[in-house]
């Protein structure tokens, strides 16, 4: 619900259990008074106060309490006195990138509006959210900003973008153009990021905050192994289950800055949006620039309670498309079975044998296409290997036994070896005059050229519109160097960067439109484009290369921070560090799948993926419609993990547990969450009963379970 209330010049934004409150004050200035738990409709306006510690700092000449520089801005602007980070910094006609916003308007209406060629929230009636645009200029450059958000009235998000335009007569230039900034009136925060790097993605890191600048961005031209656009305040102290935790997630797929600032009084500000280094967008008389969306959680009740909140909200107002609800096929890809080495009969070999498991898509990777039998070469060149494969009939073959066919594509690179390149050298990103540098033997196509992406996509197009092909995996293997478009001016040359991850979305959006009924997967290189731009055109992303099922224990719990269980790829591999049990355990908590080369299983291993089948489908819609509890969290627990998926109405929970490595004499009660403290709960293998409340404030004896390294258990309950 969203409430003005005009006595106090006060905007309120209401979720569930959030409010986030805005005030107008004289001179025109946005503040932002509040965010956190639900309010009252009180008069917040003393929040607004601060020390007079701005002595040095532009103030108000009618109130020498006032200055930029210590309040609780809004949207803050670069060169009137807030020597904070700030959000937006426009560089006018007159060379000056002073910047000054003030109130105009605003208004409500019920609904979200598009971010047109932006992945972005949705909703599928106007009654499920309701929306506040907030007007403001700058009188001198009149440069209008629109501040756009949307509260949920079905979970505790809220939204926000900002619409640029230039309403004035003379060309200007977006130097930064930040999506969200939220001031907080403490520093009693611990910062938690995800960094990463292939094969280690997402894990989680949690500091507090100190004096000064600190936080996570990237340059890479992608969201990057290196860091995920997601991050949260959480309140010092504060833990899974309590606390104070603000999240704050950023719907783009490139260079992005997520940035906190601690000033002298202590208070915290946040900034979130596209990576100013490089930035620079020209905006001329009447041309707009739309921002990034950026999602906002509070939660009272620590991490965990944030994080079902994002994946609720991203299972019902992200997640698009056919594949939205309807469950995924069981996928065999032949990455880790064959590499580059495959041909028609081997994959029929895999399809055969993955078919008796009760496997239901077979996914042939890397190696298909121009004459790649290895990755220096063919990237651009989408056309079948005809040496090495007879794509008709291997289709034919494997949807003959019942079974769906995926193909994968890397449709944003050119090896310097290929046709493409040959023939149009001047499509790969470069600077004129400089030699493109090679990362993982290819360059990066400069999809942000209409006649690059019309020929990539045409190729494609070849293949899927001739071909029943169900599932495309869309791989990304390299950052951005020289990064240069042909087509622009040496003054817009700044807009390179935002302009490739447009020509992204542009081909992914033009893809599930053409192709509704395909299953589109994301990749880039295991997870380096993990996020919820990505998540916008594919329902689910290759999470990462690293299959190990103990290492994987980090990434999907640090995944599992922003994203839900039906967007992570989770396969069990041959990789030998635990049984297949544990494997298959860990791989149930994401859209599950294999990795291997099905005619190499044993006797024994085969049996135990026929039961992984039948467990996929068993607990399919309570792990991806069900709540997940992180129960005991690597970064807490050296020795065990624990985590839970519990169904809605409290009725069925699936317990999962992993020995990460013994350790001897010392007592495990697992603490479970979520449950009804009221309803008996009977545990499926042993038929013994507990209730709701023991499970969860004694805590379930597991100590006797006494499991070696690498173990694991599954425990399911379901409540009389
Ligand atoms: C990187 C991906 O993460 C792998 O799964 C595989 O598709 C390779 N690329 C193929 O080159």
């Amino acid at each position: 619900m969203i409430t003005y209330h005009e006595q106090n010049r006060t905007i309120k934004l209401d979720t569930p259990n959030t409010s986030y409150v805005l005030g107008i004050r004289e001179g025109g200035f946005l503040l932002n008074l509040y965010y956190g738990r639900r309010l009252p409709d009180d008069n917040l306006w003393s929040l607004a106060k601060r020390l007079k510690s701005a002595s040095f700092s532009p103030c108000d000449p009618d109130d020498p309490n006032f200055s930029q520089d210590v309040a609780p801005m809004e949207y803050p602007t670069n060169g009137r006195g807030d020597f904070r980070v700030c959000a937006l910094s426009v560089r006018g006609a007159d060379g000056s990138s002073v910047t000054d916003l003030r109130y105009v308007s605003h208004r409500v209406t019920a609904g979200k509006p598009d971010l047109p060629g932006l992945p972005h929230l949705y909703v599928t009636d106007d009654t499920q959210c309701e929306t506040l645009e907030v007007t403001l200029c700058d009188p001198c450059t009149n440069v209008e900003a629109v501040l756009v958000y949307t509260v949920f009235h079905d979970c505790d998000v809220i939204a926000k973008h900002v619409r640029l335009t230039n309403r004035g007569n003379q060309t200007v230039k977006l130097e930064r153009a930040l999506s969200s900034c939220v001031d907080l009136p403490s520093m009693d925060f611990d910062l938690v990021t995800l960094w990463g790097r292939h094969a280690k993605e997402r894990q989680l890191e949690r500091r507090p905050l100190g004096h000064g600048l600190q936080g996570i961005h990237s340059i890479r031209g992608s969201s990057s192994h290196s860091h995920n656009p997601f991050a949260a305040l959480v309140q010092t102290g504060a833990t899974e289950t309590t606390g104070d935790v603000y999240g704050f997630n950023l719907i783009y797929s490139g260079n992005f800055t997520l940035t906190a600032e601690v000033d002298h009084d202590a208070t915290t500000r946040v900034v979130m949006g596209i990576d100013p280094t490089d930035f620079g967008w020209l905006l001329a008389p009447g041309d707009t620039f739309v921002t990034p969306e950026a999602v906002h959680v509070f939660s009272a009740d620590g991490l965990g309670s944030m994080s079902r909140t994002f994946h609720r909200c991203y299972d019902a107002h992200l997640i698009r498309g056919r594949w939205q609800k309807q469950k995924r096929p069981l996928l065999i890809n032949s990455w880790e079975a064959a590499y580059f080495d495959f041909d028609t009969d081997k994959l029929i070999s895999f399809a055969e044998r993955a078919k008796e498991l009760g496997i239901e898509m077979l996914v042939m990777d890397d190696g298909w296409f121009g004459k790649r039998n290895d990755d220096t070469n063919s990237l651009g060149d989408g056309f079948i290997n005809e040496k090495k494969l007879n794509l008709g009939r291997l289709i034919a073959t494997v949807h003959g036994m019942g079974l769906k066919f995926g193909i994968w594509y890397e449709p944003e690179m050119i090896s310097p070896d290929s046709d493409l390149f040959r023939a149009h050298p001047d499509w790969c990103v470069h600077v004129p005059g400089r030699t493109p540098s090679i990362a993982r033997q290819q360059y990066v196509l400069d999809v942000s050229r209409p006649d690059v992406r019309e020929n990539i996509f045409a190729q494609m197009r070849s293949v899927l519109g001739t071909y029943p092909i169900d599932y495309v995996k869309w791989d990304f293997n390299r950052n951005l160097s020289e990064a240069s478009s042909a087509l622009l001016p040496a003054e817009r040359s700044g807009e390179f960067f935002h302009r490739f991850v447009l020509g992204t979305y542009a081909l992914q959006d033009r893809l599930t439109r053409e192709f509704p009924n395909l299953l589109l997967e994301n990749c880039s290189g295991g997870g380096g484009r993990f996020d919820p731009g990505m998540l916008y055109y594919s329902p689910q992303i290759w999470t990462s290369d690293n299959t190990d099922p103990i290492e994987r224990l980090n990434i999907q719990f640090g995944t599992s921070l922003c994203y839900p269980a039906s967007s992570m790829g989770a396969h069990v591999s041959a990789c030998d560090r635990t049984g297949y049990r544990t494997k298959g355990d860990v791989a149930l908590w994401g859209t599950f799948g294999y990795e291997l080369d099905p005619n190499k299983l044993g006797t024994e291993d085969r049996e135990i993926v026929k039961a992984q089948v039948k467990d996929y489908h068993k607990y399919y819609d309570l792990i991806h419609s069900g709540e997940l509890y992180r129960l005991l969290c690597p970064w807490d627990n050296a020795f065990v993990c624990a985590w839970s998926f519990v169904s809605e109405d409290k009725r069925e929970a699936l317990v999962t547990v992993v020995r990460m490595r013994r350790q001897d004499d010392v007592l495990l009660h697992l603490k479970l969450q979520g449950l009804d403290p009221d309803a008996m709960y009977t545990v499926e293998d042993t038929g013994e009963t507990y209730s709701g409340a023991l499970l969860m404030y004694a805590g379930l004896e597991m100590t006797d379970k006494a499991w070696d390294d690498g173990e694991s258990c599954k425990l399911h309950l379901l409540a009389e």
